[in-house]
Parts: C-alpha cells; sequence; structure tokens
C-alpha cells in the first residue's frame, strides 16, 4: 500500500535509519509511523522537511536519493555553515525521532525531462558537486534499477575520497553496469585512480568528449551550477537538453526595499504588520510569527501559498499554482514582494 499525503499539509514521518556518509553528510532513512507503506516519487524530485527548533517548526528542502516505490525515503543532508535544520538533523535527530514532512515536489525530474535519444540511444550527463549528488544518484539508480537502458555519464566533483558521497556505491555501479559511467573530479585524487582538478570546458570535454550528445542534469551549489552553465555556452550546448535544481532564493533582484512602510494585514488572525515596500511577503508574515510554512524559499514546493484579497504583490514564481488559483489572487509568499498595503489569507 502507497503512503498517502496530505495535500499541502505537513504529515508526521519516522527516522528509522541514520548514518554518516562522510565526515559531514549524514543519510536518513524515513518511513510513516506504521514502517510499512511504500513511497512514490519522481526521481530528482525533493521533500520538505520540519523540525521543531526552539519551539519554531522550521522547514527545508531536501532532494530524496532512494528509489520511488520503497518503504521508506532516503536523503543525505550536509552541514552547512549556519544551516540552522541541516545541522539540527545532523547533531540532534536521533533513530526513532519523527519530523514533519511536506509531498515530494519538483520540476527537477527524469521522468517529466527524460533523456534525449542520440544515435539510437537515451544519453544522460549527470554533473554534481557536494551534496548535489542526491537527486542525479536517484536519477542514475531509476535508470538502471529499470532497465531504462540510459547511458549515463555520473560527473562528480568533490574535494577527496573521504568527502564523495555515496564513493563505495559509485564504484559498485560503475564496475556492474555497463551503462554506467562514473568520472570523479577530486581537489585531493589521494589514493585513488581518479583525477585531480578544477572543473573547466577542458576537463569537462577531457571526461564526457559527447557532452553535446547528451541531456545535462546538474545539482550543486548556486555558483558550481552558474560555472558548469557558462560552460556548456561556450560548447554551444543545445540547452533545450539542460534541467538545474535549484534551491536559490527567489527574490526578485531587481526590486529594491524601500523606506516606505506598508501594511499587511492578516484579518483571519487579527495581525496587522508594518513592513516595506520592496520586502518578501513571506518574511513579513513570519515576523509576526503567523503560521505559514515556508519551506524551500525558492518558489518551486508552494507550501507558502497565500492569497492576496486586496492590494499588489510582484511574483517571480507562480509555479505549482493552478491558472483559478492565481485568478483567484493566490500568490507564494516566499517569490513575492509588496507592492502596496496588503489584505492576505493564509493558505
Ligand atoms: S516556500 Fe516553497 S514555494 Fe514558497
Amino acid at each position: 500500500m502507497f503512503f498517502e499525503w496530505q495535500g499541502s499539509q505537513p504529515v508526521t514521518l519516522r527516522c528509522v535509519d541514520k548514518y554518516h556518509e562522510t565526515p559531514d553528510a549524514v543519510s536518513l532513512k524515513l518511513a510513516d509511523l506504521s514502517e510499512s507503506l511504500l513511497f512514490e516519487f519522481k526521481p530528482g524530485q525533493f521533500i520538505n522537511l520540519g523540525v521543531e527548533i526552539d519551539g519554531k517548526m522550521e522547514f527545508r528542502a531536501y532532494s530524496l536519493s532512494s528509489l520511488s516505490g520503497e518503504d521508506c525515503l532516503q536523503l543525505t543532508i550536509k552541514r552547512v555553515e549556519g544551516g540552522k535544520v541541516s545541522n539540527y538533523i545532523l547533531d540532534k535527530l536521533l533513530i526513532g525521532d519523527t519530523l514533519q514532512a511536506l509531498p515530494p515536489t519538483g520540476e527537477f525530474n527524469c521522468i517529466d525531462h527524460p533523456p534525449a535519444f542520440h544515435d539510437g540511444k537515451k544519453k544522460a550527463l549527470l554533473i554534481s558537486a557536494g551534496c548535489g549528488i542526491t537527486p542525479v544518484f536517484a536519477m542514475a539508480k531509476h535508470w538502471l534499477n529499470n532497465h531504462e537502458e540510459v547511458d549515463v555519464e555520473f560527473l562528480h566533483i568533490a574535494r577527496s575520497r573521504q568527502e564523495t558521497i555515496y564513493f563505495d556505491l559509485l564504484e559498485t555501479y560503475h564496475a556492474a553496469y555497463p551503462d554506467f559511467h562514473l568520472k570523479l573530479l577530486l581537489k585531493h585524487g589521494g589514493e585513488t585512480p581518479y583525477p585531480e582538478g578544477r572543473l573547466n570546458v577542458e576537463w569537462l570535454l577531457k571526461l564526457v568528449p559527447d557532452v553535446k550528445q547528451r541531456t545535462v542534469y546538474l545539482c550543486g551549489p548556486n555558483q558550481f551550477m552558474h560555472d558548469v552553465q557558462d560552460y556548456l555556452n561556450e560548447l554551444g550546448f543545445d540547452m533545450g537538453n539542460f534541467y538545474q535544481e535549484s534551491f536559490t532564493p527567489a527574490r526578485n533582484e531587481d526590486i529594491e526595499v524601500s523606506d516606505e512602510i506598508a501594511t499587511v494585514s492578516v484579518p483571519d488572525f487579527a495581525q496587522s504588520i508594518n513592513a516595506k515596500k520592496g520586502q518578501v511577503l513571506a518574511e513579513a508574515l513570519e515576523s509576526a510569527a503567523l503560521p505559514l510554512i515556508v519551506a524551500c524559499r525558492s518558489g518551486i514546493c508552494g507550501s507558502c501559498k497565500c492569497k492576496v484579497r486586496k492590494g499588489s504583490v510582484s511574483s517571480t514564481s507562480l509555479e505549482t499554482l493552478t491558472p483559478e488559483e492565481i485568478e483567484q489572487g493566490y500568490v507564494l509568499a516566499c517569490s513575492s514582494t509588496i507592492e502596496s498595503d496588503l489584505e492576505v489569507q493564509i493558505g
């Protein structure tokens, strides 16, 4: 039987396993409370996890690395400087503890965007760095497990063998599956057979000479993703075959926060908040401790949906909203900046 998510409401899952992948990254396995139901999702998607820290629920988005249809969800979380939720999970969460979760979501997946054929064969290039390996690893596993006959170049960038998430599994796949080609580029190669270097156009061509024939799926730190995109552009890569994950805050950079005050009223909670024009709506609502779930902060999960009854906002993302909802005035608070006095309804 499959696990049923509760729309956009958080559900409780239990951590049934937790172990280190590298000194600063742990993998979690999460199951439903009966530990028997199966989870479905599209490889590459993420879920938002919520934990209570200092009396406040904090949500963050994490990509799934398990296979769809298994009785638990697996994710790998890396320590990040100042990362409240990630570091809490690394340091405090114990096997047996529960946490909150929102349903799997995300456009970055290999079901909606399968690899294109080239010379009669589906060819993919998965490029990742650091924890960005999780969604692309899920894609590779999916293709191999389902015998989808996708030729996979798996290019991963890491500091060293010790800091390469899933190192042993990657080597096992490389040895076991003729269609899975592992290309690691390490800062410190050490005793491994993998080259040392910093990714650039030359390395990209050297490691994956037929890069232009492949559909590229990219995930990693922001700067890394920008750089890779530049390399692909430089090579004249067809960006119609390019997909990337991005948890980048969706603030519209062109809009400056002004000193002009705007009032955001939330009648259902008898609140009236003094905000600034140009401020992100989610920030204003959070400052009044209203029960708004702001998970991905990137306009992709839909958790921060709210309705603007009066006034106007400028939105950078309307993803997950239906045309009817948009028509009715629904917006994503994390991706909307305040333009005037507002009356808002949460949820
Ligand atoms: S927090 Fe995910 S869409 Fe706003």
